[in-house]
């Protein structure tokens, strides 16, 4: 644990569990480097303060129901509306308290979706850094859309989903970052918003690593004149899991189903937190699994089966017949669960966060992407980096009993899928060591934003001046 600075920084997560998770491990990692931190975060799906007694926790009453987040389009949208006044209020009364007279607010750090922090920043002059939760390939991807606009991709034709996307590849049509939408333009003036405004702040962090991201991040700095830095894999910093995060309970009896395994020989099987698929093709996951022969620990979250409750769709007496060689929980300790010796193989929708996981692990995965920057994720996983195979038919038994009996083989490709995944591990693990990449890149981000202090000529001032900040990226 670093000395303290003296400075306090203020994080605004979007308030679902993919972006919740990582903005918490960047504030434990922030804390260790000796800032102090305030959590800006909604009513709804609000982190569990008892879980952080050392950061502050700020609520913002913004109006925005929980049964919008099924329609994630209008939920992005009208959160960028609604939390704008709540917000501003809040910022300014925490930059006005006492606790700011002693321990400047350094900085303000947001979800890149929450595009609407930068004007508010503006407003107040209080530098923002954005933290963007996904990839760094799929936000080149995110970036493209002009190029989607133009050929017409939403809705998209089935006759062009196998396409390469030549200014992209090796991302097919089918690949993009795409949503189904009856309002595409929309969906355009979501991306336009969010792009405009990470290339309006002061930098941006990724958690993700130079090693694995390193042709995007090129990319990257060639179009921001702005500083990225890719400080991940986030939850390698610390030394517990992101348990404390989860807003739904982790079920721990799954670790111990998992001991009585045999290393490498389950497959883990897991949607995230916001995916859902139809009754059909939970039916078919199930036999494709159970015909695989494989033991399998399968998350089937409430909410995940389109139309029903929980798993009331299984065939009566299912697990009962597999003698033990499967178990459904209603959430896991994922982080857990894939270090566990006894998986072999992830069934992935592909979230960053997942893949991220499952790559520090070393773990190959089924990829199985369902919306946007999933289905590039699973790409690259695929295609890049080598470390999985995707599921590209129709999700039915055969398909999915054929796909795992590949992966799960002792030899041949599996076998060379396995070795990239363990290479990439160990780049996941150097890139956190003394000298490593993402280890110089927080001391870099630490620096930076001391550095603004040097252009106040108040170090103990409120906020820092917005034009001192533009000059310390000029500097930079
Ligand atoms: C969302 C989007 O769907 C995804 O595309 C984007 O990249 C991030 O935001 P989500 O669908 O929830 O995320 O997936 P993912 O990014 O994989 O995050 C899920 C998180 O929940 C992971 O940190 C995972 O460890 C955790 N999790 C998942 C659990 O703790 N238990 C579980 O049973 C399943």
């Amino acid at each position: 644990m670093a000395g303290r600075k003296g400075r306090r920084w203020l994080l605004t997560p979007l308030p679902l569990q993919g972006h919740i998770n990582p903005m918490l491990e960047l504030a434990q990692i922030l804390y260790s480097e000796g800032f102090s931190i305030t959590i800006i975060h909604t009513t709804f799906n609000s982190p569990h303060p008892s879980n952080y007694p050392h950061f502050t926790f700020s609520c913002i009453q913004h109006g925005v129901s929980q049964t919008q987040s099924s329609d994630l389009l209008n939920f992005l949208l009208q959160l960028n509306v609604k939390c704008v006044e709540p917000f501003k209020d809040c910022v300014t009364k925490l930059l006005r308290s006492d606790e700011a007279a002693v321990e400047p607010v350094a900085c303000l750090i947001s979800d890149a979706m929450c595009y609407f922090t930068q004007a508010v920043a503006d407003n107040l002059h209080l530098p923002r850094i954005v933290l963007r939760t996904a990839a760094i390939s799929s936000y080149v991807a995110f970036l493209a859309y002009p190029l989607f606009r133009q050929r017409g991709y939403i809705p998209t034709q089935d006759c062009i989903l196998e396409e390469e996307v030549k200014e992209l590849a090796p991302l097919r049509v089918k690949d993009l970052p795409l949503i189904k939408t009856e309002e595409p333009e929309k969906y355009y003036e979501l991306l336009r918003n969010f792009l405009k405004e990470t290339k309006a702040s002061l930098g941006v962090i990724w958690n993700s690593f130079e090693g694995l991201e390193s042709p995007a991040l090129r990319k990257l700095s060639k179009e921001f004149s702005i500083p990225m830095f890719p400080i991940g894999p986030f939850h390698k910093h610390l030394s517990s899991s992101s348990s404390s995060s989860s807003l739904i309970s982790q079920d721990q009896s799954c670790i111990a189903w998992l001991d009585t395994h045999p290393p490498n020989s389950v497959v883990y099987v897991s949607f995230g937190s916001l995916a859902a698929i139809t009754e059909t093709e939970f039916v078919e996951l199930a036999w494709g699994l159970a015909n695989s022969r494989h033991p399998f620990l399968w998350v089937v979250r409430p909410g995940l089966i389109k139309g029903s409750e929980w798993v009331e769709a299984l065939p009566s007496g299912f697990l009962e017949n597999l003698e033990g060689r499967g178990a459904i929980v209603k959430w896991a300790p994922q982080q857990e669960v894939l270090a566990h010796s006894a998986v072999g193989a992830f069934w992935t929708h592909c979230g960053w966060n997942s893949t991220l996981e499952s790559i520090c692990e070393g773990v190959p995965m089924i990829c199985m992407p369902i919306f946007t920057d999933q289905k590039v994720n699973a790409r690259y996983v695929s295609h890049v980096w080598r470390v999985g195979l995707q599921l590209e038919k129709r999700v039915e038994r055969e398909e999915i009993q054929r796909i795992i009996t590949t992966l799960m083989d002792v030899n041949g490709e599996a076998k060379e899928i396995r070795d990239r995944a363990l290479k990439l591990k160990e780049e996941a693990e150097l890139c956190l060591r003394q000298g490593g990449s993402s280890r110089s890149s927080l001391q870099a981000l630490v620096t930076y934003i001391l550095s603004f202090d040097s252009f106040t000529s108040q170090p103990s001032s409120l906020y820092i001046p917005f034009r001192f900040a533009r000059k310390a990226i000029d500097d930079w």
